[in-house]
């Protein structure tokens, strides 16, 4: 028998303590609880969507996920971005089955129901039969989602008409995005496909690793570390390098001041080079600490499941399959401007780290899919996990912005992303979640309401 969801979020008060480090494994394993997080996580927050890269034309589309709502994001003619419900709402079939493409219409498979790339009912298969009922086209369009806007090329939307602007969101989270997306003056782009496959993991295993685990690097992928990029990355946590863990609204960042870790661009010297070359112009543009930010062995999680890799320059989204599973997209990101075999070579690279048959992504899914699993187990369940590694390291006397830790062997980010969680399960609409981090950049945005 399940238990009631008030209960089974109740429970998650009395186990989860997170200044001390307590956390509930109930949220790993619990079915009522992923239902309550498609519910106030999934169709609340901004979820990445997709880079504007990928739609530069009008009628250019991605189609992906927010949460378990399979959406389309569509270039349109006046170069605004909207999005819809990929199901059609005649008997609820998708419009594309495509993951990319150009499209001047969306027709449903069954009856022929044809949308336009602004949602729109245009027309169906034996329309005279619907005309004889009266019915009236413009009640039968695609289902938009509510709010979408982008940062720095990259594409968020958010099914809630209520979620604050895209800027109040990241907050000051975004001066820190910006030492990736907008090192370079032409911005970044997504090369290549998009990658995807299945890992048999809660969703949050997989951001929480990337919001700030640099201690798993050091051993986990110790070994494949040696192998592939012909160094260690063991001694990460005794960098002597200025190293932090930041965040913001639940997002967070781990880095250090390496510039370019041997590790971060797959020990590559054209790699390596190229990132030299470009750091003093990075620290004109952004300043010193930023411009040192560029290539360290780093990564990063904007709540709550879009994560990328400085360096590395993997790009990826997890997308939750119930709670045990997650189907993961990847994706290459590179400075625009940058040489084509530069990129070749970061799109090279990322296959071999972080994809289906990377090394690093091995050493990753089985971690988690056994810490998923465990908790399958009555009497496993009941028992709480660490998180307390930090504490105490909370510093003010800096000119940087968010939150800010020294370390980066550090669970602060992991704290801080799951009391963002805990915030938003717990609250009824948005105005109810605590404001626990005050920004200090002007949040005003160019948001587009659908
Ligand atoms: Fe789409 Fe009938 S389900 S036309
Ligand atoms: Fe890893």
């Amino acid at each position: 028998k399940r238990r009631p969801v008030a209960e089974a979020i109740a429970r998650l008060d009395r186990m989860m303590d997170l200044d001390k480090g307590r956390m509930s494994r109930d949220i790993f394993w619990d079915r009522d609880i992923y239902e309550q997080e498609l519910e106030k996580i999934f169709a609340r927050c901004w979820l990445f969507v997709g880079h504007e890269s990928q739609i530069p034309k009008s009628g250019d589309f991605v189609s992906t996920y927010m949460g378990e709502d399979n959406v389309i994001i569509v270039r349109q003619k006046d170069n605004s971005i909207r999005g819809f419900l990929n199901t059609c709402p005649h008997r609820g079939n998708k419009v594309t089955f495509a993951d990319l493409g150009n499209a001047r219409q969306f027709v449903c498979n069954y009856h022929g129901w044809a949308f336009g790339i602004d949602g729109g009912l245009k027309g169906m298969h034996a329309s005279e039969a619907y005309e004889a009922t009266g019915m009236d086209k413009n009640e039968h369009s695609l289902h938009p989602v509510a709010q979408i806007d982008s940062y720095k090329g990259l594409i968020f939307a958010t099914l809630d008409p209520n979620a604050p602007p895209l800027a109040e969101y990241l907050g000051d989270f975004r001066y820190y995005l910006d030492a990736i997306f907008d090192m370079d003056e032409g911005g970044t782009e997504f090369v290549g496909g998009c990658v995807k496959s299945v890992i048999q993991c809660n969703w949050k295993y997989a951001s929480e690793n990337f919001v700030g685990d640099i201690l798993h690097a050091g051993w986990t992928h110790d070994s494949g570390a040696k192998a592939m990029v012909g160094g260690s990355v063991a001694e990460v946590h005794k960098l002597p390098h200025e190293s932090y863990q930041v965040n913001f609204n639940g997002h967070g960042w781990e880095f250090n001041q390496d510039i370019v870790g041997n590790c971060a661009t797959l020990g590559d010297k054209d790699l390596m080079k190229y990132l030299y070359v470009l750091q003093p112009k990075v620290q004109e543009r952004l300043g010193e600490v930023r411009s040192k930010m560029i290539g360290a062995i780093s990564s990063c999680t904007l709540f709550p499941n879009t994560s990328f890799l400085p360096g590395q320059n993997t790009f990826r989204t997890w997308h939750p399959r119930g709670p045990g599973q997650i189907e993961l997209h990847t994706w290459t990101f590179v400075n625009k401007k940058a040489p084509q075999e530069i990129k070749d070579k970061w799109r090279k690279g990322t296959m071999m780290t972080f994809s289906p048959s990377g090394v690093f992504e091995m050493d990753d899914g089985e971690n988690w899919e056994y810490s998923t699993k465990t908790n399958a187990g009555f009497v496993t369940r009941q028992q709480d996990l660490y998180l307390g590694l930090g504490q105490n390291t909370r510093i003010t006397d800096t000119d940087l912005p968010c939150n800010v830790f020294r370390g980066q062997v550090n669970e602060a980010n992991q704290r801080a992303f799951y009391q963002r969680w805990l915030d938003l399960m717990k609250a009824q609409e948005w105005q109810d979640v605590p404001q626990r981090d005050v920004p200090t950049l002007p949040t005003t945005s160019t948001k587009e309401t659908a």
